[in-house]
């Protein structure tokens, strides 16, 4: 079946968990918003993540969806559950699949948990992993300085290896033996994350672990897109801030260059309105 799959993300990040689609399952056409504009969601409050999330769900909805991927950890933990009562296409989020994760790779039962103050507030990721199995040691920490790096394309330069240094030093030589990155940002810093807490922890990628259960979903439903299946795929990027900052960041991170384009705010706030009136 070609109708896409759509991703949204508060900015840039969910390209981490696109970049494994397009690996995964190349045939699939995709969708993505991204809310630059109103970034980061992670400090903002429960009410405003639920209501900017919904509006980017109301806009990929418009896309004739077949499947939405909540590629943002800080809107999966507030607004999950929300949104699968009330569309009608499978929803997934990005923080089962990386408990899961976490709890098959650990060995010695100590993981960390790095995400944003809302997703570490939130608790979701402790009430997974301890759901799984209540004997986990985890230790999670907010680290609210890192989409702001990689939002604004300094996740390769000194000030970010600083910043992640000293953020990652409370959670150093605590004997954890598996850390996930609890949110989609996050794998663009991975190589400083890797070399700050060494070579031996395994970094679990969230939006990674997603793409597996999304090619599970696609099967189980009978809506993948075959090889045989003639039509053209598509990939469109829309993003409410600036597609020339989105694109440079896309560039440098997915294997293909893409067309990025403006939607803004008013327009996601109309498409909702005409959403409510039905
Ligand atoms: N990519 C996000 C996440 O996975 C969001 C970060 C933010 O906007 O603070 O949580």
């Amino acid at each position: 079946m070609n109708r896409p799959i759509g991703f949204l993300d508060s900015g840039v990040g969910g390209l981490t968990v696109v970049k494994e689609a397009m690996r995964q399952l190349p045939n699939e056409s995709i969708i993505y918003i991204g809310d630059n504009a109103r970034c980061p969601y992670g400090p903002r409050s429960v009410e405003e993540i639920v209501t900017f999330t919904n509006q980017m769900v109301d806009f990929l909805l418009t896309k004739d969806i077949k499947l939405l991927v909540i590629a943002c950890n800080t809107a999966t933990a507030v607004a999950l559950d929300e949104i699968k009562q009330r569309v009608s296409i499978p929803v997934i989020g990005v923080i089962q699949p990386g408990a899961r994760a976490g709890n098959k790779y650990t060995k010695n039962g100590k993981i960390g948990v790095l995400g944003t103050e809302g997703t570490i507030k939130s608790g979701v990721y402790l009430d997974n992993l301890l759901q799984k199995n209540k004997d986990l040691d985890i230790i999670s920490l907010a680290c609210p300085a890192f989409v702001p790096l990689v939002e604004s394309q300094q996740y390769d330069t000194p000030l970010a290896k600083k910043i992640v240094a000293e953020t990652l030093a409370p959670i150093k030589n605590k004997g954890l033996d598996t850390v996930i990155l609890g949110c989609t940002h996050y794998p663009l810093l991975r190589e400083t994350v890797q070399k700050i807490l060494g070579q031996s922890v395994k970094l679990i990628d969230s939006g990674q672990e997603t793409i597996s259960d999304v090619s599970i979903l696609l099967d189980y439903n009978d809506i993948a897109k075959m090889s045989d299946d003639p039509s053209p795929k598509v990939r469109q990027f829309y993003t409410t801030g600036s597609p020339e900052l989105f694109k440079n960041i896309a560039d440098d991170w997915l294997a293909e260059p893409i067309e990025v384009s403006r939607v803004t705010i008013d327009t996601l706030e109309k498409i909702q309105r005409q959403m409510e009136e039905g």
